[in-house]
C-alpha cells in the first residue's frame, strides 16, 4: 500500500499534517508527529507580535472562533529557541510565515531556507485577524497581491512553497490561479472563515477583536467546496484544510482534489486525531482495495 505523496520537492510518507497554530510541541508524544506526513509550525513574523486583545477564543456550534492575531516572538527567537525543540521530530517541518508585504515575506524566506531543518514554507496570506500592509487587508483577498508575494518568495528560495489562501473571497479559484502563476508548488485551502459571536447578557462581542476565524466541523462543507472549485482550475497540488475530524473527512477532501490534508481544531478535542486519521485512511484503502493513495485525488464521481 502506498500512502506517500509529493508536494513540490517535499516527500510526505502519508498525506496527513497538523495545521499551523493548532497544536504544540507538548502534544508531540500524543500526536506522534514522526508518523505524520509533515508538521506545520505556528506562523511567525520577522518581528515580535503581541497579538489581539483577550478573549481570543469562543466556542460556537460545531466549531470555534479564534482571534489570536499571530502572536509570536519573531524570527530570531524562532531560530534560536523554537526550532531546536523539533530536533527530536523526524517528519518534515513546514515553517509558516507572514509578513506585511512581499519584502518581508522574501526576507523570512531567504533566512529560513538557509536552515537545513526547514523543509518547506507555508505562506500565511490569509490570517483573518490581522491587516497586511501590502493591500491593507488580507493578501489572499487580492489576486495581484497574492501573485506579488508568491513571486517574491519563489525567486528567493528553492524549497517547497505552499500558499495558504483565504476562503473569504468571491472566487477562491481566481486567487489559487494567481498563486500557481507566481510559482507556488501548492495551495493550502482553507484558512478560517471570518465570523463573530455575541454575549447577549453583556451585549458585547465574545472576542476582544470583535471578529475572528471560524474553524472546526462547521466549516468542512465550505472548505471542501473551495478545494473542489480550485481543483477544477489549477494543476498544482492542493492541501485540504477545514473541519477534518476523522479519516472519512480527510478522504472527502482527497476525492474533491486535495493531495494532502491538514488537521487543526480536531487537535484541541483529541491530540491523537491526526495519527488516527492515518490509520483510518489505511483501513479505507484496504477495504476499497486501493494500492496507491494518489488514485483517490480528485476521484469524485459526478453524474
Ligand atoms: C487557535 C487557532 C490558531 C491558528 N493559528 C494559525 C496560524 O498561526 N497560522 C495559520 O496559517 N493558520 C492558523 N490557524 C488556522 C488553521 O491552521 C486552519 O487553517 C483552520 O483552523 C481550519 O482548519 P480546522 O477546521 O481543521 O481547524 C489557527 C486556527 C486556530 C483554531
Amino acid at each position: 500500500m502506498n500512502l506517500s505523496v509529493k508536494i513540490g520537492n517535499l516527500k510526505l510518507k502519508n498525506p496527513v499534517m497538523v495545521a499551523s497554530g493548532t497544536w504544540g510541541i507538548e502534544y508531540e508524544e500524543l500526536s506522534g508527529l514522526d508518523n505524520l506526513g509533515a508538521t506545520v509550525l505556528k506562523t511567525i513574523t520577522l518581528k515580535k507580535r503581541t497579538g489581539n486583545p483577550a478573549p481570543r477564543i469562543a466556542e460556537t456550534a460545531s466549531g470555534m472562533l479564534n482571534s489570536i492575531g499571530l502572536e509570536n516572538k519573531g524570527l530570531e527567537d524562532f531560530i534560536k529557541n523554537k526550532l531546536p525543540l523539533f530536533d527530536k521530530v523526524s517528519s518534515p517541518l513546514v515553517a509558516s510565515i507572514a509578513g506585511d508585504d512581499d519584502v518581508e515575506f522574501k526576507e523570512l524566506a531567504v533566512r529560513l531556507s538557509r536552515i537545513k531543518r526547514v523543509d518547506a514554507l507555508e505562506l500565511n496570506l490569509s490570517c483573518p485577524n490581522i491587516k497586511y500592509g501590502l493591500n491593507g487587508g488580507l493578501i489572499a483577498h487580492d489576486a495581484k497581491a497574492t501573485y506579488k508575494v508568491v513571486k517574491a518568495v519563489r525567486g528567493a528560495t528553492p524549497i517547497t512553497v505552499i500558499a495558504k489562501l483565504s476562503p473569504n473571497v468571491t472566487s477562491v479559484a481566481e486567487i489559487a490561479k494567481a498563486a500557481e502563476a507566481a510559482g507556488a508548488d501548492a495551495v493550502a485551502l482553507t484558512n478560517t472563515f471570518i465570523g463573530m459571536a455575541v454575549d447577549i447578557d453583556t451585549k458585547r462581542p465574545k472576542l476582544g477583536n470583535v471578529t475572528g476565524g471560524l474553524s472546526g466541523p462547521a466549516i468542512k462543507p465550505l472548505s471542501l467546496r473551495a478545494v473542489w472549485e480550485a481543483y477544477k482550475e489549477i494543476g498544482i497540488p492542493i492541501v485540504g484544510i477545514g473541519g477534518i475530524m476523522d479519516a472519512a473527512d480527510a478522504i472527502e477532501f482527497m476525492l474533491c482534489g486535495a493531495r494532502a490534508v491538514q488537521v487543526g481544531t480536531a487537535n484541541f478535542v483529541n491530540p491523537k486525531a491526526p495519527a488516527e486519521i492515518v490509520s483510518g485512511i489505511k483501513k479505507y484503502m484496504t477495504g476499497h482495495k486501493i494500492k496507491d493513495i494518489s488514485s483517490l485525488v480528485g476521484a469524485l464521481k459526478l453524474g
